[in-house]
């Protein structure tokens, strides 16, 4: 026993942190991350949520099981950020469960499915998230592409993606990234979310929406306009939401699974499989990071200043982005780089070829992951010159 287990190649997004950490050259930039950073590097705690955490442990007077739905508050206040008054019309037919991340939300959702119907299919973005595959595949399940990206004009390929979901039989499932989508940046509009909802009801296929990054785009509101249209017009839907992000809060491990089912009797026997699913995983989520995210979002004090403060990230985002492409567009000219501020969220693709991403790193000590997905967040007023100048003569 355990001799016949092989070392694993390194994991293609952590490996490009490890490999960064080793680099000894002043001039490297890691833009591979997938957490957000401000101007000196740092991913910051919130100070809405460090308010909020010395409230709480101020107050805490138990450290006793949460349950496997976990906090009740925290599942209904998330739910009904993300979507919005619906979530109250919605809510006797919604089963919701605390998980652990938005990874926990996915895997949770996927054991659900299988539960459902082993032969389920679930179709994802070509491409998505270097996670998505793993976390979904291994609860046993089928995993599809659809395409989503065409690098020439990069912008979502909205057409081939809904000539695609239009020919899947009646229950498959469709993995849709509600917004900021990772790892392009390239997201639906509203009208193109709306064809789409049409195309889904009307062929019987399941929306599973991944919701990681609400608040990133542009604002809270703006950034669910796509889902909340799905939401309405579907009779069922998966929504796994990660707090991971626009909280700051990573490594606390704080999201939520909400399936809405066709009535209510549907939504009662579902919390009993979610139990039943987090109970057989790791029995019951941990407390403190949905805990601080439903004060933040409960007191009408912490979440202004929490939304002011993402406001903050966002803002410095789009400035990045539009310091690079005009950085760009100097050392190019007569090339376009608008695709750099018209995406949304931390990513976009570089487009370089897999010769261009090894130059990058070993030429000029630019790290990002095998396809290319560059962090804006990892760039600052002082390497942008630098990062430009690296980037510049590599792409297309
Ligand atoms: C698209 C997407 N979905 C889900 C997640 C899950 O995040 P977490 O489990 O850290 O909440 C991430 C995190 O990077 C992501 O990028």
């Amino acid at each position: 026993m355990l001799d016949n287990l092989d070392r694993l190649p390194p994991d293609p997004i952590l490996g490009v942190t490890a490999a960064f950490r080793r680099d000894a050259s002043t001039k490297k930039v890691d833009l591979g991350v997938g957490v957000y950073r401000d101007d000196f590097g740092i991913t910051p705690v919130p100070a809405a949520v460090r308010e909020a955490e010395r409230e709480m442990l101020a107050q805490q007077t138990t450290k006793t099981y949460v349950g496997p739905a976990g906090n009740v508050e925290f599942n209904e206040r998330i739910v009904e950020m993300a979507l919005g008054t619906l979530a109250r019309d919605l809510q006797d037919r919604t089963a919701t469960i605390q998980t652990v991340g938005g990874c926990g939300a996915l895997r949770v959702g996927a054991e659900l499915l299988r539960a459902s119907n082993p032969q389920a299919v679930v179709h994802v973005s070509d491409p998505t998230w270097a996670n998505h595959e793993p976390l979904i595949g291994s609860s046993g399940l089928t995993l599809q592409r659809y395409p989503y990206y065409d690098p020439a004009t990069r912008r979502a390929a909205f057409e081939p993606m809904l000539d695609c979901i239009a020919k899947l039989p009646a229950g498959s499932v469709v993995l849709l990234h509600g917004c900021c989508h990772n790892p392009t940046g390239a997201d639906l509009n509203a009208e193109q979310w709306s064809v789409l909802a049409d195309v889904i009801e009307s062929r019987g296929l399941l929306p599973f929406v991944d919701l990681a990054y609400q608040g990133f785009g542009d604002d809270l509101g703006s950034d669910v306009v796509g889902l909340r249209i799905l939401a309405r017009r579907v009779p069922q839907f998966l929504l796994a939401i990660s707090c991971s992000k626009n909280f700051g809060l990573y490594r606390e491990r704080a999201g939520a699974l909400a399936v809405v089912t066709r009535n209510a009797t549907a939504a009662t026997a579902i919390a009993t499989h979610q139990a039943r699913i987090a109970r057989r995983m790791y029995s019951m989520p941990p407390d403190h990071g949905a805990a601080v995210a439903a004060r933040v979002l409960g007191d009408a004090r912490l979440r202004t200043l929490w939304e002011t403060e993402i406001a903050a990230m966002v803002a410095r985002m789009k400035s990045l982005r539009a310091l690079l492409a005009g950085r760009l567009a100097a050392r190019r000219p007569g090339h376009d780089f608008s695709w750099l501020t018209r995406h949304r969220g931390m990513f976009s693709l570089l487009g370089l070829s897999e010769a261009g991403i090894a130059e990058l790193r070993d030429k000029h000590h630019v790290y990002v992951p095998p396809d290319g997905r560059m962090n804006v967040a990892g760039i600052n007023e002082t390497n942008v010159d630098y990062v430009a100048e690296s980037v510049a003569g590599l792409i297309a």
